[in-house]
């Protein structure tokens, strides 16, 4: 059995077995071996179990932070965030499930994602690296990283599905994710439609 321990350390790259877990703070750990099998039976049908997301709607897990992953399975459990698919799913996973499954997809390697709307890459990163000063967005680059590999504080968004994005946004003007940062909820407010579209487009053309 192997049994990992991954301890915070900004920019750190861990090899165990062939597997590169590359992430920063936090401390997140457990056997990303026992997750397989949960991981066929429980997430697989919607996430992947290379943690790509055949459905646009359903995000990609793969290469997202342990940290991250693992904070959203207990915002699902805890009812901060809410969705009827992932809730009931959450409800029967102990503590260690959701540590392993976090370094299993965490460990995984996302793929590219395909844009569909090229004539807006250029208004999307414009946004992403300026925000819009006259709405008052601020850049995304200052939080997520200028890669969009985000960091230990930060998710990762590049090579997200556009509509899972645009999603989140509605989630965060409506108040469906009312316990996310605050400074997502005041983007999602200021952002017109038009600019979310760009910026969506722009992060899932990220590598
Ligand atoms: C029936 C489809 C479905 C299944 C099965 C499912 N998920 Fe999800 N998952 C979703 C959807 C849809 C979302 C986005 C929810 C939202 O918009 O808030 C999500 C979101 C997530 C997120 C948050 C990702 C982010 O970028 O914020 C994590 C983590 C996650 N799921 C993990 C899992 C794990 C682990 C399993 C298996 C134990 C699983 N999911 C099973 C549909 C599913
Ligand atoms: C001050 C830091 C900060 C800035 C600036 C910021 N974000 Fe975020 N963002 C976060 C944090 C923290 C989260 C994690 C979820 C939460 O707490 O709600 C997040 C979550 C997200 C998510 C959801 C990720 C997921 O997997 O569900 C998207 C999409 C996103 N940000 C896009 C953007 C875009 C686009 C911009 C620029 C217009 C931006 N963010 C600016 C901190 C920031």
């Amino acid at each position: 059995m192997r049994h990992l321990t991954v301890k915070a350390l900004a920019g750190m790259a861990l090899f165990t077995g062939g597997v590169a877990i590359s992430f920063a703070a936090g401390n997140v750990a457990g056997d990303p071996t026992k997750a397989e099998p949960i991981a066929e039976k429980l997430c697989s049908a919607c996430h992947g179990m290379d943690g790509n997301s055949p459905v646009t709607t359903f995000p990609k897990l793969a290469g997202l932070h342990p940290t991250y992953l693992l904070h959203e399975m207990h915002e699902f459990k805890e009812h901060h965030r809410e969705n009827e698919m992932m809730a009931p799913i959450v409800q029967d996973l102990s503590d260690s499930d959701m540590s392993n499954l976090a370094l299993y997809y965490s460990a995984q390697k996302p793929a590219p994602d395909v844009v569909t709307q090229p004539d807006l890459l250029a208004l999307g990163k414009k946004i992403y690296f300026e925000g819009n000063p006259d709405s008052g967005i601020p850049s995304c680059d200052g939080c997520h990283e200028e890669s969009g590999a985000g960091s230990d504080r930060f998710p990762r968004i590049a090579g997200q599905h556009a509509d899972y994005i645009l999603e989140q946004f509605k989630l965060y003007s409506s108040g469906g994710r009312k316990f996310g940062k605050k400074v997502m909820r005041t983007v999602a407010e200021r952002i017109t439609e038009q600019e979310a579209k760009a910026v969506a487009e722009y992060i899932a053309s990220m590598p």
